[in-house]
């Protein structure tokens, strides 16, 4: 049996960051509200001359010294962006060139905020067929450039960001039997179209456009897909949700965080929540997550996480991993 191990992660925030305070200069909103509704302060967003490429780029080298991993060392790297550079070639070849790997392959993958669990299902698979020995996986979002900021709907809910993790395959006795990537389980259901999406794209308005959400249908559907699918990930290993030492959600929302772990009974303090100082970064916002958890030292080596997602489309995944 191969197993997908994880060898390290990193992250990266843009510098600059955004208040609520500071959004009430924009639209008409207030602190109080977005802090009750959402559980979000504040957010970074990427300098005008700052793209996608440079945050995720940012994030892998910090990932691949975690790791002891050079560059050149890599088979793969998946970038789960929604938000990429430009149209085409893939963001994941401009890290490629940055990070100095010449083999292998690299390409994006689109799931928006589920980006980063359908990008780690997809490597660990390559990984799992023999086909590839160590991958970077990253989810990277520029996510404020496709924002209007004349929607306070939407605006306030989201941020930029990048994070990474390496993995490596293991095979045999000892570390493969218990180690790294447990089980991926991956949803999506296409007649969700219009509860989330952005309204442009080269091949329909040859605009990038913007995102346009029905808050509450999301909220709605958000807790029962990821009631289920945590469910689904949890009976696939034969395991009670009390096994679990962390839970790393996608950062959509605090009441939907609290949800999800009110539904596994997990305590608050088994939950990692950076919703109030990133806000949503799409698909950056589970490794973002498990990398500031790891660095403080919360999440330690042989821990049993759960990570958990859901995004337009609808799609929606989890995976359960040891540390
Ligand atoms: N500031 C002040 N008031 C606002 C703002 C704002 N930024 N945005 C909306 N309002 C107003 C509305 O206009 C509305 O006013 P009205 O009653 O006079 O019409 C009122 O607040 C309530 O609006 P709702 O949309 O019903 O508010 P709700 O309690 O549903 O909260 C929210 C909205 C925060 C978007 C919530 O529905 C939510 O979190 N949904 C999940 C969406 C999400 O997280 N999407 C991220 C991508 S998908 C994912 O990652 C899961």
């Amino acid at each position: 049996v191969i197993r997908s191990v994880l060898r390290g992660c990193g992250s990266y925030l843009p510098k600059r960051i955004m208040s609520n305070e500071d959004m009430t200069e924009i639209v008409d909103t207030s602190d109080d509200w977005i802090v009750e509704r959402t559980g979000i302060r504040q957010r970074h967003v990427a300098h005008a001359d700052e793209k996608t490429s440079d945050l995720a780029i940012n994030a892998a080298k910090r990932a691949l010294e975690m790791a002891g991993i050079d560059g050149d060392e890599l088979d793969l790297i998946v970038v789960a962006t929604a938000t990429p550079d430009e149209t085409f070639p893939a963001t994941a070849t401009t890290v490629q060139a940055a990070l100095g790997m010449t083999k292998g392959f690299a390409f994006d993958l689109q799931a928006v905020c589920s980006g980063f669990v359908y990008a780690l299902a997809t490597a660990d698979n390559f990984i799992k067929a023999g086909q590839v020995k160590r991958a970077l996986v990253i989810g990277a979002e520029t996510f404020t450039r496709i924002l209007d900021y004349e929607d306070r709907t939407t605006c306030v809910l989201f941020g930029d960001g990048a994070g990474a993790v390496v993995l490596e395959a293991a095979e045999g006795a000892g570390e493969a039997s218990d180690q790294g990537i447990l089980s991926s389980h991956l949803h999506s259901d296409g007649r969700f179209h219009d509860m989330l999406y952005v309204d442009g794209g080269p091949s329909s308005t040859g605009t990038s456009g913007h995102v346009r959400m029905k808050g509450r249908e999301v909220f709605r559907h958000a807790v029962v897909n990821l009631a289920a699918v945590v469910e689904e990930v949890l009976q696939a290993v034969g395991l009670e949700s009390s096994a679990i030492d962390w839970l790393v959600p996608h950062q959509a929302n605090r009441r939907i965080l609290d949800g999800t772990a009110k539904k596994l009974n997990l305590s608050a303090e088994k939950v990692i929540v950076t919703v109030d100082r990133h806000a949503n970064t799409s698909a950056a916002s589970i490794p973002l997550a498990l990398d500031e958890a790891v660095r403080d030292g919360r999440v330690k080596r042989g821990d049993l996480l759960l990570l958990e997602a859901m995004g337009g489309g609808f799609t929606w995944g989890a995976c359960l991993l040891r540390w």
